[in-house]
């Protein structure tokens, strides 16, 4: 890096089903990289914490009801509201882990098999993000996340709506996705999560640049 910038840090989007175990491998891989010197941190999608956090949580609980179109669009300004800062996080030098990002969004409506809400209307909805650098996606069978605790709880942990979801996330696959069998042990995961993980970061430091989604 020889500009006199600092390094950008690594955009990383963890992806899958419900219950696939990404948010602890999202925790687990911040502490890694944390450990070995890089300044790491880990953002959920959807953020709860925000207003409109809060009436996405409401719908996710079944407190609420929203048409299709726009629970979507919540969860699209959801992470429009924290763009800002992750484009200053990232120029600053820190890797983003998300637990769920654009591709969650679009995967999770589009199984959805609303006429009017395809995977090509809800990709244009994404473009003023930042792709990811990398995208793990955790794959699992829908029987065997179903088997796992807590599971059912919310609205969308229905097996035959997963396996469409799984579906839909197959079909957005590119050359920056990374498929892991979510089924083996946490330690064996997170070993092979970091294998793909740190050459990523290695790059983003050294100024390969950030794209825009789907480009
Ligand atoms: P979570 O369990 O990882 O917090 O995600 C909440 C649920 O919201 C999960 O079923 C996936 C779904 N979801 C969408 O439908 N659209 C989105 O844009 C995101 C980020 C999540």
């Amino acid at each position: 890096n020889d500009s006199g910038r600092r390094p950008r840090g690594a955009l990383i989007a963890f992806e899958g089903g419900d219950r696939c175990g990404k948010t602890t491998q999202c925790s687990k891989i911040v502490e890694h990289l944390r450990s070995t010197g890089v300044d790491a941190v880990m953002w959920r999608f959807p953020d709860r914490s925000t207003s409109i956090g809060q009436s996405i949580n409401a719908y996710l609980a079944e407190q609420s009801h929203m048409d299709d179109a726009v629970i979507h669009m919540l969860f699209v300004a959801n992470r429009l509201e924290k763009r800002d800062e992750m484009l200053r996080l990232l120029a600053g030098g820190t890797t983003l882990v998300l637990d769920r990002y654009s591709y969650s969004g679009v995967a999770y409506t589009a199984a959805k098999g609303v006429p009017y809400l395809s995977m090509e209307y809800c990709k244009s909805l994404e473009v003023l993000l930042p792709a990811a650098d990398l995208v793990v996606h955790m794959t699992m069978t829908p029987e065997s996340m179903a088997a796992r605790g807590g599971y059912g709880e919310e609205r969308y942990e229905k097996v035959e709506f997963q396996s469409k979801v799984m579906a839909a996330f197959e079909a957005l696959r590119d050359e920056r996705w990374a498929v892991i069998d979510a089924s083996g042990t946490i330690d064996d995961i997170h070993e092979q999560v970091t294998s793909i993980v740190e050459p990523v970061v290695r790059c983003a430091h050294n100024g390969c640049a950030l794209g825009r989604l789907w480009d």
